[in-house]
């Protein structure tokens, strides 16, 4: 398996809106093992295809695996051509993302959802979520639309961390 290359901001990948998948394939098991490989390594709970530069509706996520307990298993779910269906509440949790690298702020999001989409056999299916997943889901779907956590914060905090970012992108580079 992969490791794929994460996308920072400000790439401009990362405001891409995705393209629904179509092709139900080898290529496509070969990429959900390899964003599941690289969002363990990192590590993460969830992973879009966006953030890896691949034009596809498709994030992996495992809330549940908790890698300080031996006997936690690691269960990715491979969510393909997602759609929020019902969306309720209101919840503010502190996010991060691999995208963000080093900030975390919070976000209002939905408190329970209903969320439909297909797996890699291309069946439909249709989950409840609420807590952590619901916020998992909710970000992860988010990035397929080109929106990072940031751009859902108030104006004068969501400019510090872009300039932050950008600040560092560029000395980044300098190094490089
Ligand atoms: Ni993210």
């Amino acid at each position: 398996m992969a490791l794929l290359k994460i996308l920072t901001y400000p790439d401009p990948f990362l405001k891409k809106v995705a393209q629904p998948v179509t092709v139900f394939n080898e290529a496509l098991e070969t990429l959900v093992q390899d964003m599941a490989f690289t969002m363990y390594a990192e590590p993460g709970i969830g992973l879009a295809a966006t953030q890896v530069g691949e034009d596809k509706r498709l994030f992996v996520m495992d809330v549940f695996y908790n890698r300080e307990d031996p006997e936690s298993k690691k269960q990715p779910v491979a969510v393909i051509n997602p759609e929020i269906i019902q969306a309720e509440g209101e919840s503010c949790v502190e996010e991060g993302c691999l995208s963000v690298p080093e900030f975390r702020a919070e976000v209002k999001r939905s408190a329970e959802i209903v969320l439909r989409f297909q797996d890699l056999q291309q069946e439909v299916h249709e989950m409840k979520a609420e807590g952590l997943l619901a916020i998992c889901i909710q970000h992860e779907l988010d990035h397929l639309n080109g929106r990072l956590f940031i751009d859902l914060l108030p104006p004068l905090k969501r400019r510090i961390i872009q300039t932050k970012l950008k600040k560092r992108a560029s000395e980044q580079s300098k190094a490089g």
